[in-house]
C-alpha cells in the first residue's frame, strides 16, 4: 500500500494488485485497512486517477515494472516463508506470457539472499517458458518504519538497487528519480543482504542497550543518561539505544530469525544474532518478574497494560512485546485490563480473555499495577488517571514518564 501510493505520488501510474478481496474493496472505497499516518489521505488523492486497486494480474503485460511487496513471515523453524513470493512470481510469469514489451520484476519484500535468483527468476522464467522474453530482474529492499512509513519512503537515507544487469538497474533508478537520495547499485544478493544486515544491526543495538540497561538497573545507574553519552559518539549515533521491553513488529524478530536460520544452514554458529534474540525474548519476562517483586503473587490481581501496538503510531501488533507480557501475566493468574489508542482490535484477534478498555483511565480503574508497553505520546501526558488505581505501582517497559521518576524495566 505504502509503495503504491508513494509511487503514484512520484507521478507514476500504478496498479496495486492485492489478492485479499476485502482489502481491495476497502482501498477502492478510499479506506486504508490499517492505521498509518497520512496513508489514507494519499490513497484518496490518487485512487481512480493514477492508482488502481485490483485483484487481477492481467494488466501487468502493459506495464513497465512489477514490484513484489508480499509478506515473508517466519515459519515455525524461524526461516522465511517464501510461499507468497513464489505464488506472486508464478502469477507474474503467467501474466507476462506472450508479452513483447520490456518488463522489470523488482523484489521489494525482505527475502533471504539468493531468493530472487533461486526462487523468483526460475518461477517466472522456467516454469512459464518465458526464456526468450525481455524481462529484467532487480532487488530493491524497503527500509521504511511503520508509523512513519510515507515520510521514510519519500525521504529515504538511501535507495539500494540490486540488479542482474545494468538495464534493469537503470530502469529502477529512473523510477526513483524524483527522490533526493543516494542510490547504491549492487548485485541481487548483495541488495538482499543489505536489508537483513541492516535490520540485524538495529536489533543488535536494541538488545545491547537492554543488556547494558539490565546491568545499570542492578547498579542503580540511569541507563538513559549513559546511552545519551554513548550515542554522542558519531561512530555510534543516538538512535536505537533506548533500553526497554525489547523489539517487536513485523520485521526485526522475523528477519533476525531468518538470518540465524540461514547461517545455521551454512554450518555457521551466529552467536551474536542468537544472543540478540535471547535478550529480546527475556525482556518481557523480566518486566513481569519485576512486577511480581513489587506486588507479590499476581494471581487475582488486576494489571493495566497500556499499549498493545509494537510501537507508537501504528495498529500493528505483530510480535509486539505486549503479547508476551500479557500471556505471562495471565499464566501467573493476573486479570489484564488493556488499552491502546489504535491497536485494541488487532490484539483482540490474538488474545481473548482480556478486558479491552476504551481509554487509559478505564484500564487504570482499581488496578493493582500498571505496565506501560508502547511509547504513545498520550501516555506521557497521563497524571491524575493514575489516582484511580488501587495501588499506584507503575512500571515502564518504554521510558515515557521519566520526569516523574517512575520505575522502569531497566531504570
Ligand atoms: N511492514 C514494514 O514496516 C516493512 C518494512 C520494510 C520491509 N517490509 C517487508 O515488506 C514485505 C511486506 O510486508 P508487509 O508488512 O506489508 O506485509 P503484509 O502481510 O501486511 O502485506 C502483504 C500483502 O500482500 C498480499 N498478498 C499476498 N500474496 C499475494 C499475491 N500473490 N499477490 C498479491 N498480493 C498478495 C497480502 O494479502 C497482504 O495484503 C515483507 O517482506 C516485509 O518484511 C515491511
Amino acid at each position: 500500500m505504502v509503495s503504491s501510493v508513494c509511487l503514484a505520488e512520484l507521478g507514476h501510474s500504478v496498479d496495486l494488485i492485492e489478492i485479499d478481496d476485502a482489502k481491495v474493496a476497502s482501498l477502492n472505497s478510499g479506506r486504508v485497512p490499517i492505521y498509518e499516518e497520512g496513508l489514507e489521505e494519499m490513497l484518496v488523492k490518487h485512487i481512480d486517477h493514477c492508482l488502481k486497486v485490483t485483484p487481477d494480474y492481467d494488466n501487468i503485460c502493459n506495464t513497465d515494472a512489477t514490484f513484489v511487496c508480499v509478506g515473508t513471515p517466519s515459519l515455525s523453524d524461524g526461516s522465511a516463508d517464501l510461499s507468497m513470493i513464489k505464488s506472486a512470481s508464478s502469477s507474474i510469469g503467467e501474466a507476462l506470457l506472450g508479452s513483447r514489451k520490456y518488463h522489470v520484476v523488482v523484489v521489494k519484500s525482505t527475502v533471504p539472499p539468493g531468493t530472487t535468483e533461486k526462487v523468483v527468476i526460475p518461477e517466472i522464467l522456467e516454469n512459464r517458458h518465458l526464456k526468450n522474453q525481455d524481462i529484467g530482474f532487480a532487488m530493491n529492499p524497503e527500509f521504511l518504519r511503520e508509523g512513519r512509513a510515507i515520510k521514510d519512503f519519500m525521504k529515504p537515507d538511501r535507495i539500494i538497487i540490486g540488479s542482474a544487469d545494468d538495464k534493469a538497474g537503470d530502469f529502477i533508478e529512473s523510477v526513483y528519480r524524483g527522490l533526493n537520495a543516494p542510490m547504491i547499485r549492487t548485485g541481487l544478493t548483495e541488495a538482499e543482504m543489505v536489508k537483513y544486515a541492516s535490520n540485524a544491526f538495529l536489533a543488535t543495538k536494541i538488545s545491547f542497550s537492554n543488556e547494558v540497561g539490565n546491568i545499570c538497573k542492578d547498579l542503580g545507574i540511569d541507563v538513559y543518561e549513559v546511552m545519551k553519552g554513548v550515542g554522542m559518539d558519531h561512530r555510534i549515533n543516538q538512535y536505537f539505544l533506548n533500553a526497554g521491553a525489547g523489539f517487536g513488529g513485523s520485521c526485526f524478530p522475523k528477519d533476525v530469525s531468518a538470518l540465524i536460520h540461514l547461517a545455521e544452514d551454512l554450518d555457521e554458529d551466529p552467536i551474536l544474532l542468537k544472543s540478540v534474540m535471547a535478550i529480546n525474548e527475556l525482556q518481557p519476562k523480566r518486566l513481569v518478574d519485576l512486577l511480581e517483586k513489587r506486588i507479590g503473587h499476581l494471581s487475582g490481581k488486576r494489571v493495566a497494560v497500556l499499549g498493545l501496538a509494537f510501537k507508537d503510531n501504528t495498529d500493528d501488533v505483530r510480535a509486539s512485546r505486549s503479547i508476551y507480557v500479557i500471556s505471562e501475566l495471565k499464566r501467573r493468574g493476573a486479570r489484564v485490563a488493556a488499552y491502546d489508542p489504535k491497536a485494541n482490535n488487532s490484539m483482540q484477534s490474538i488474545l481473548s480473555d482480556v478486558d479491552y478498555c476504551q481509554n487509559a483511565a478505564e484500564a487504570l480503574n482499581n488496578a493493582d499495577a500498571c505496565l506501560i508497553m508502547t511509547e504513545w505520546p498520550e501516555f506521557s501526558a497521563l497524571d491524575r488517571e493514575f489516582d484511580r488505581m488501587k495501588t499506584k505501582v507503575i512500571i515502564e517497559g518504554r521510558r515515557i514518564l521519566s520526569c516523574a521518576g517512575f520505575e522502569g524495566i531497566c531504570w
